[in-house]
């Protein structure tokens, strides 16, 4: 109720400021199914892949296994030889810190050697967090 009610919200502010067109795909973005987000989050993880693996006991690539992250500090992978700054961070990754790390990590925490830009669109990183939540869950 309250998705919809923001919805709605916005598309009111949109369609007061002269701006209708724009509001279309915005509206259509806010209702995308879980399994929509899935299948597009799976396609952005290619960006990650070639460093990242998500499975338990997944090996350690450039960056290490993701297994397991979400509700974890940041830098806990005993067997990965992280950056002191990623060590150090203090960091709990959830869905809003990973959302924070991902659109500039250079930026989020300055030192850290995951040589990756970001990941520029938001609804990029929204359908990708909920990919690697479901993913670094999950047995398989
Ligand atoms: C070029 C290789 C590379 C790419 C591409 C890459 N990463 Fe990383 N990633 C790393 C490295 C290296 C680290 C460790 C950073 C450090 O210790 O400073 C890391 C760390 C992380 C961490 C912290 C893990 C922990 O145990 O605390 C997360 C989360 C993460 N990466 C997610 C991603 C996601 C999601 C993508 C794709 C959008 C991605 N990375 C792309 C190399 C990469």
């Amino acid at each position: 109720m309250k998705r919809i009610l923001t919805a709605v919200f916005s598309f009111a502010a949109l369609a007061a400021a002269g701006s209708i067109p724009a509001a279309a795909p915005a509206l259509a973005q806010e209702e995308m199914s879980e399994a929509d987000l899935l299948k597009r989050g799976k396609r952005v993880f290619v960006l990650c892949r070639s460093c990242h693996t998500l499975e338990s006991e997944g090996r350690h690539k450039v960056g290490p296994n993701l297994h397991g992250m979400f509700g974890s500090n940041a830098g806990s992978k005993d067997d990965f030889r992280y950056s002191d700054v990623v060590k150090g961070s203090g960091i709990v990754w959830s869905a809003e810190t990973l959302e924070e790390w991902l659109v500039k990590p250079k930026d989020f925490l300055p030192g850290n050697k995951m040589a990756f830009a970001g990941v520029r669109k938001e609804s990029d990183r929204k359908a990708l967090i909920t990919y690697l939540k479901k993913e670094t869950l999950q047995d398989r």
